[in-house]
């Protein structure tokens, strides 16, 4: 049984051609003219381009004493609904709890996936344990990435030594450090400050968690990561002080990656502002919304590669969930959707507007992510051999978005009210046809779990050159006497 996608464009992240893609046992058997198969999907006026790769979600996750709503199930059948083809989520130790303890947990959970999917494991507390576990996690597992909370005092946070430590041992075990980088002592200062003065409302989340904060810790990472020698990817980039820092560290050659969210891209702080409690409440996440210059430089730093890489940071909670920060805004749950709204979003505001072309929509929504986190080309690309994780895209297809429509799992749409242009007309994981013409045809645990291997060629370069530039005696023809 054989599928060809034909009479499309294929678009990938360095070229635009005509050719018809087949597909046989979930891989790209060949790419060319006239292809023939068992079934057709027609790309007349589409894009082919390889699925999107959202590289931050939390699904099911356990959170400020609740779970996010979106699980492996319903979460990855709104990322094939928006032309994802695969999620990386974290899996989350709980303090003192064994890195294989929590791995488990999270392959639990997976197994309901609809697309591929990876993990990267968060290092939530230090010690021997966590030392010795993360090269069973890198060399048996085939995890190579380890995120670290900068924020979140008294729960996820990590402090700078556990930081340098963990840095140290990904160095050597050829892994890649991940931070959520917010100045966590300084943002539970601001918000116990805000609480005191009666401001309790959703505005003061954003209040608590000014730029500066995600500027700091955005450069103390930076530093951190350069004296262990680890390259960092900087989750979720949401203004120009974290940006600058990254721009400047990628200028001095340190291997950094920023990933600017969706959200942040497109969605401004006048948000928290709104009279109604339960929207402001809804866009609670960290880092908050941020205004208009803030979401221009994000912009600029795609266009620039300056940022690499657009994800979602998935993290649905309801409106029931949201109102248990009813009058402390300190305990309404971090977290928004967006995994079947980035694809579009991103097309509608990036290719529509001229910010992006098609290449680099393609590039910083899956092939960048896929050659940073060590699975390309089987994934983020269209080449003979790689997954067929495919996308259809007609980018003439229009909707405006609705919670009332979407597979997410709760009661409201961030993005509520928008217009897109740009959608998937086929959503193809591994061959199997999940979305065919705005019908969804997903099944429950198809999705495997995608290894990656440790000592990528930026780990090897990194190392390389830290250890020709190491400091090292001088070599002295005479050492004076001592003692005397
Ligand atoms: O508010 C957010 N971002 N919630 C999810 C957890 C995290 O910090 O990524
Ligand atoms: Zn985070
Ligand atoms: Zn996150
Ligand atoms: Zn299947």
């Amino acid at each position: 049984m054989s599928t060809v996608i034909k009479n499309g464009t294929v678009v990938t992240a360095d070229l635009t051609y005509t050719a018809d893609v087949r597909i046989e046992n979930g891989m790209i058997a060949e790419i060319g003219p006239d292809l023939k198969g068992d079934e057709v999907l027609d790309a007349t006026g589409c894009y082919v381009m390889p699925g999107g790769i959202d590289p931050h979600t939390h699904l099911e996750m356990p959170f400020m004493g609740t779970y996010s709503s979106d699980d492996f199930e319903s979460g990855t059948r709104a990322a094939l609904a928006g032309g994802t083809t695969m999620v990386v989520d974290f899996a989350l130790p709980n303090p003192g709890e064994s890195l294989l303890d929590a791995l488990k947990r999270w392959d639990n959970k997976s197994t309901r996936a609809n697309c591929d999917y990876s993990f990267h494991m968060a290092v939530t507390w230090w010690g021997e344990q966590v030392f010795n576990e993360m090269k069973t996690v890198v060399e048996e597992r085939g995890i190579n990435t380890f995120k670290h909370f900068m924020a979140y005092k008294g729960a996820l946070m990590v402090n700078d030594d556990e930081l340098y430590a963990s840095f140290q041992r990904l160095s050597e075990l050829g892994g890649i450090a991940m931070v959520h980088a917010e100045n966590g002592d300084v943002v539970a200062e601001l918000s116990a400050k805000l609480l005191a003065e009666g401001n309790t409302g959703p505005e003061a989340h954003a209040y608590s968690r000014p730029p500066q904060v995600e500027g700091e810790a955005t450069n103390r990472a930076i530093m951190i990561a350069d004296m262990a020698g680890v390259p960092l990817y900087v989750v979720h980039t949401s203004c120009e002080e974290s940006h600058e820092a990254i721009r400047r560290a990628r200028q001095l050659g340190k291997r950094v990656w920023g990933e600017p969210l969706i959200q942040h891209l497109t969605l401004d702080e006048s948000e928290y502002f709104n009279k109604d409690w339960d929207h402001a409440a809804r866009r609670v996440m960290s880092p908050p919304f941020r205004n208009k210059q803030h979401q221009e430089s994000l912009w600029n730093g795609l266009q620039a590669g300056s940022l690499s890489v657009v994800a979602t940071d998935h993290c649905a909670f309801t409106t029931e969930q949201k109102r248990y920060g009813v009058g402390d805004f300190t305990k309404i749950p971090n977290g928004t959707g967006g995994l079947e709204d980035r694809m579009p979003m991103l097309w509608t505001h990036g290719v529509e507007t001229g910010r992006l072309t098609p290449n680099e929509f393609v590039a910083v929504t899956s092939t960048n992510i896929a050659k940073i986190l060590n699975c390309y080309p089987k994934k983020g690309a269209v080449l003979v051999g790689a997954d067929a994780d495919l996308v259809v895209w007609d980018p003439e297809k229009t909707k405006t978005i609705s919670a009332g429509s979407q597979q997410s799992s709760i009661d409201y749409n961030v993005f509520e009210g928008k217009e897109v242009k740009g959608l998937p007309r086929y959503t193809l994981t591994r061959g199997k046809v999940a979305v065919h013409d705005g019908e969804i045809r997903t099944e429950e645990g198809h999705g495997k779990f995608v290894a990656r291997a440790a000592n990528t060629t930026v780990n090897k370069a990194l190392s390389t050159w830290k250890e020709l530039t190491a400091p090292r005696p001088v070599e002295r023809s005479g050492i004076p006497a001592t003692g005397v």
